[in-house]
């Protein structure tokens, strides 16, 4: 990342300002994924990645996890079904007394590579809003950016979910697994959901409540809790480890390393709660990936605000 500007934290404070342009500035919310719902749970790996990482969290002992599910939209008030695209942010507490943070979404891909990608195509949604939605505008950016067509394909054919418990969640970014011989093995996570996956049908979408999805969780979680499987991909020399943009050979491993189980929801009253992707303990490293480190940098930026109620 040296000699590019993803550090100054300018560029931080624009990729925050252009969402705002873009979404309206909603006090005390955060500037994505506004809207959200926390639980709590428990973590318990299966021994499975101890070859792959000395990581305190992932070896035999479960851990007391907090999770948030949300809504990607950047406005609060948006209905559940708007947003296809939803977030399950876990807090892992470690046995050292620390925390660990695994950010997913249920997209494989990121639609930009670099932050300036970000900046641009959000400032493109600027000028739509505007009333200025011209095709050559889009053309122009696609041209540019050639990596973030088949993330903005997917997104178009998304359907929102039955509920936050049907869906595959994705942590994107490739990170490294370090073991106690100090090898490292690039890996992306995958959140699979014993429930299996639904999608809500076109049709559907009517017919359910703006907060159904908090509703849904709330009747599931009467019935017992609710449970996903903790996967990594094994990348391989020819999978790249910097962009958010490409998915991994068809044919990669896929290692399951660990089962969470949600019990409940917590009450949060004002939510202080921040989840940043690089908030990771030792055993595991961030990859090359330039929006991962960026996250960190803009993440503070939104915090900052939404904290200070602006
Ligand atoms: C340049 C790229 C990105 C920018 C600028 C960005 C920006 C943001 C911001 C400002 C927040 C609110 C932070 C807070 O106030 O706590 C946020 C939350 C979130 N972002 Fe991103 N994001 C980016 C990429 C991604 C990617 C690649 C993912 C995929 C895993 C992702 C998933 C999420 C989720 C799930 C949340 C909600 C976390 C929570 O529940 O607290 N973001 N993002």
């Amino acid at each position: 990342m040296e000699g590019t500007d993803d550090y100054k934290p300018e560029l931080a404070r624009e990729a925050v300002n252009v969402i705002e342009n873009v979404a309206g500035t909603h006090p005390g919310y955060r500037r994505v994924h506004a809207r959200g719902y926390v639980y709590e749970g428990v973590f318990t790996p299966n021994g499975k990645a101890s070859p792959l990482t000395v990581a305190s969290h992932l070896q035999d002992e479960a851990v007391p996890v907090i999770i948030r599910f949300s809504n990607s939209s950047p406005i609060p008030s948006h209905p559940d079904a708007i947003s296809p695209v939803k977030g399950m942010a876990v807090k892992f507490h470690l046995p050292n007394g620390k925390v660990s943070d695994l950010i997913t979404v249920t997209i494989p891909l990121f639609f930009a590579k670099t932050p300036q990608a970000f900046v641009d195509i959000a400032g493109f949604f600027q000028s739509a809003k505007e009333g200025f939605p011209n095709l050559k505008e889009l053309a122009k950016i696609l041209w540019k950016y050639p990596e973030s067509k088949a993330s903005l394909q997917m997104l178009k054919e998304m359907r929102s979910p039955a509920s936050f418990s049907t869906c595959q969640y994705y942590s994107i970014h490739a990170f490294y697994f370090i073991n106690k011989e100090g090898r490292r093995q690039a890996i992306k996570y995958e959140w699979v959901p014993d429930a299996g996956l639904s999608m809500l049908e076109k049709r559907e979408v009517a017919e359910h409540s703006p907060e159904y999805l908090e509703e849904e969780m709330e009747k599931r979680l009467k019935e017992g809790p609710v449970g996903f499987k903790l996967n990594i991909q094994i990348g391989g020399e020819n999978d790249p480890t910097d962009d958010p943009t490409t998915a991994w050979s068809e044919d990669k491993q896929v290692i399951t390393i660990g089962h969470l189980m949600i019990s409940k929801k917590l009450e949060v009253c004002k939510d202080t709660l921040l989840f940043d992707p690089t908030n990771i303990p030792e055993g595991i490293e961030c990859s090359e990936d330039r929006i991962l480190h960026f996250r960190h940098s803009a993440y503070a930026v939104s915090y900052e605000r939404r904290i200070n109620n602006q």
